[in-house]
């Protein structure tokens, strides 16, 4: 800190003196001299972007610590990207057909000229992976563009035609793209033709600021004015200057400034066809025409549009519209369907927002529940909340058997899954409103949420049978769930040191199925005697998951063949490993604490062994997560609605 100096003064001297190294300015000459050391300076908008993304990395989908993604996307390889990873969830795929449309840009390919077009359903993410790539272009540090260009210009177009092939070869790049009518006026009137003294400067993207990134908003129908996208004749400079003269020009079009960078149409096709023809133009030639009579302009510029299925379909049944179509890349942007995804969704956003109550757990959960099942096409292969867990990829155990389902056939028979249904934005205002019927605890639980959710229901302008089937899922399905993911909480909580009972139930299974399997006997840890295995303890634990006669040979011999094949691999097991056998240990320790809990949690007066074990139960839900506000609510919740009889 300099003597005298506060601490925001230090800050902004800071900041100041970082800047301004970031602000480069010479002659072009001196320019030639930059590219000559790095030729990466003068790429072109895609590679760009492309470089953008690249640069945080990728990771195969594989190597997250997730044992749920083996199971989603067996050896099917997929790139993460890690410059969208962090923000968006579960949409990995539709993340990787964005990489790859930038990665073919880059070299080139027909993409290069072709517009980006991303279509979903309301809520799905489309404006926030457009905003991420601006973003990502505002913080690549400084690109180089001859001083004072409307347009951002790159300075290599100063190099006469009849030279380039020559600069070509000395850079090791090719130079494409011709001044503007701005710059040529500029280099003839004020430099002589002496274009290697033209000043060039480097210039950081910046939406707000209109530098390489411009967005085309959807425009009045009736007043299409072209001057949006292209810039228009300053009528008040007309009588000082001629008609052809290019000082008139005001070249502050979207396409104008988003040179060198993106420009964003919103909501595309809500636009007449002529003005998407300026659109299709500017990508597939790289020119656009410059308002009045100053001919066409190069640019190089990548175009993203967005909008949801609804425009598409209609704009697509159009014919006169073919030959957009095929200058359209379309990458469709669903929803997410992965439960696990859909809470982190929430969590960012609520994240993102001065939202700082206190959220119980199972809250996100439940919301996320319900705003797939809305999504999710209904298979005669299982009802929808199986469908959704097998699309978490959590196993479902059913007759002590996980089922066999295959994700992908599932996916198959429902192509157009998660073009429809719930959006983000209808959950979070189903958030918000639970939180406002409880700012005095500060605290939103399942329950509250829950409510607020078929509140929502009730008042959205929904088709008929839509409000009927999301009445359905919340009223019935989810209520449900619920319950039973509360019983288990509130169960566990009863269990002294869960975690270990369960893991000591699950090594003493191992051991003895083991020795009843290969027919030998089981060494007591602690006197070392030699036992013959227990099968009353072994037909203990399976009855819990209803395998019972002959059925137990065949799940004895399953459990050790999997977990053998799961330590081969170097797979540490837990209890955990195998979820048929995890489901009958929990079920095992919940029953002997089932009718413990149910007594002391419903009693309307305890004494006093009572009131200690209802303490501890306490305790450990406080320790678990829940506020004193939540477990109270949950807790009375429990005793209204649990273990009816
Ligand atoms: N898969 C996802 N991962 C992370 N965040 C998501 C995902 N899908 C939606 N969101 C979040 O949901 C919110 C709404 O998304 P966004 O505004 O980008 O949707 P959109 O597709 O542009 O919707 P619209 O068609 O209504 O304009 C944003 O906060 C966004 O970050
Ligand atoms: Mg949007």
């Amino acid at each position: 800190m300099e003597q005298g100096e506060s601490k925001f003064q230090q800050m902004i001297r800071e900041d100041r003196s970082s800047r301004e190294n970031g602000h480069w300015r010479g002659k072009f000459i001196d320019y030639l001299e930059l590219v000559k050391k790095d030729s990466g300076l003068a790429r072109l908008a895609h590679s760009r972007i492309n470089e953008v993304i690249l640069a945080s990395g990728i990771t195969d989908i594989h190597d997250l610590a997730d044992p749920h993604i083996k199971r989603l996307f067996k050896d099917d390889s997929l790139n993460v990207y890690r410059f969208f990873a962090d923000q968006f969830f579960g949409i990995e795929k539709v993340v990787a057909k964005i990489a790859r449309f930038f990665h073919s840009a880059s070299l080139k390919g027909e993409e290069s000229r072709q517009v980006l077009y991303l279509m979903g359903p309301v809520g799905s993410g489309k404006s926030s992976l457009v905003e991420k790539l601006q973003r990502g272009l505002e913080e690549s540090g400084t690109f180089y563009a001859i001083e004072g260009c409307p347009m951002s210009e790159e300075p290599l177009h100063l190099l006469p035609r009849h030279l380039r092939k020559e600069f070509e070869k000395m850079l090791g790049i090719k130079i494409e793209g011709d001044l503007c009518p701005v710059c040529r006026f500029m280099l003839k009137d004020q430099y002589g033709e002496r274009y290697e003294e033209v000043p060039v400067v480097a210039k950081s993207f910046s939406k707000r600021n209109r530098v390489g990134i411009g967005v085309v908003p959807p425009v009045d129908p009736n007043n299409q004015d072209t001057s949006v996208l292209i810039g228009s004749e300053d009528i008040s400079k007309l009588d000082k200057y001629s008609e052809g003269d290019p000082r008139v020009l005001d070249l502050n079009g979207a396409l104008n400034v988003g040179n060198r960078g993106m420009v964003e149409f919103i909501e595309v096709f809500k636009n007449e066809t002529e003005y998407l023809h300026a659109m299709i133009t500017a990508t597939q030639e790289k020119v656009i025409p410059a308002p009045g009579r100053h001919g066409m302009v190069y640019v190089d510029t990548v175009i993203v549009a967005h909008s949801n299925e609804a425009e598409w379909q209609k704009f697509k049944s159009d014919h006169t519209n073919e030959a957009i179509l095929d200058r359209i890349v379309v990458v469709k942007v669903p929803y997410n369907l992965r439960l696990s995804e859909e809470a982190k969704i929430y969590r960012k956003i609520l994240h993102n927002s001065d939202f700082r109550a206190h959220i119980a757990p199972h809250t996100l959960e439940i919301a996320s529940m319900f705003a797939i099942l809305s999504r999710l096409t209904p298979t005669p292969k299982c009802d929808l909340m199986t469908k959704l867990k097998l699309y978490n990829g959590e196993e479902v155990v059913e007759k002590g058997r996980t089922k066999k389902i295959d994700i992908t056939e599932l996916r198959e028979d429902a192509k157009s899954e998660g073009m429809s249904g719930v959006s983000t934005r209808f959950i979070m205002k189903a958030l918000d409103n639970a939180l406002s019927d409880n700012i005095k605890g500060n605290c939103i639980n399942p329950i509250s949420v829950r409510e607020a959710l078929i509140a929502r229901t009730k008042e959205e302008d929904l088709p008929d049978d839509a409000r009927k089937q999301y009445l359905e899922f919340l009223q019935d399905a989810l209520h449900k769930e619920y319950l039973e993911i509360l019983e288990g909480e509130i169960t566990k909580a009863f269990v002294y040191s869960y975690q270990e009972q369960a893991e000591s139930l699950f090594q003493n299974y191992l051991d003895h199925a083991e020795a009843y399997v290969n027919k030998t006997k089981v060494k007591d840890p602690n006197t070392r005697e030699e036992l013959q295995p227990d099968e009353g303890f072994l037909k203990s634990i399976e009855e819990q998951i209803a395998i019972i006669g002959s059925a137990a040979e065949g799940f004895r011999q399953e459990v050790i063949a999997y977990l053998w094949a799961s330590s081969r691999r170097g797979v540490k097991v837990s209890y955990q490993s195998y979820e048929p056998l995890k489901e009958a240990i929990e079920k095992k320790l919940m029953t002997s604490v089932r009718d413990i809990s149910r007594i002391v949690t419903k009693a309307r007066t305890r004494d006093e062994i009572q009131t200690g074990k209802y303490n501890v139960m306490v305790e450990n839900l406080l320790a678990n997560g829940y506020c004193e506000n939540c477990v109270d609510v949950v807790l009375k919740y429990a005793a209204n609605n649990l273990w009816k009889d």
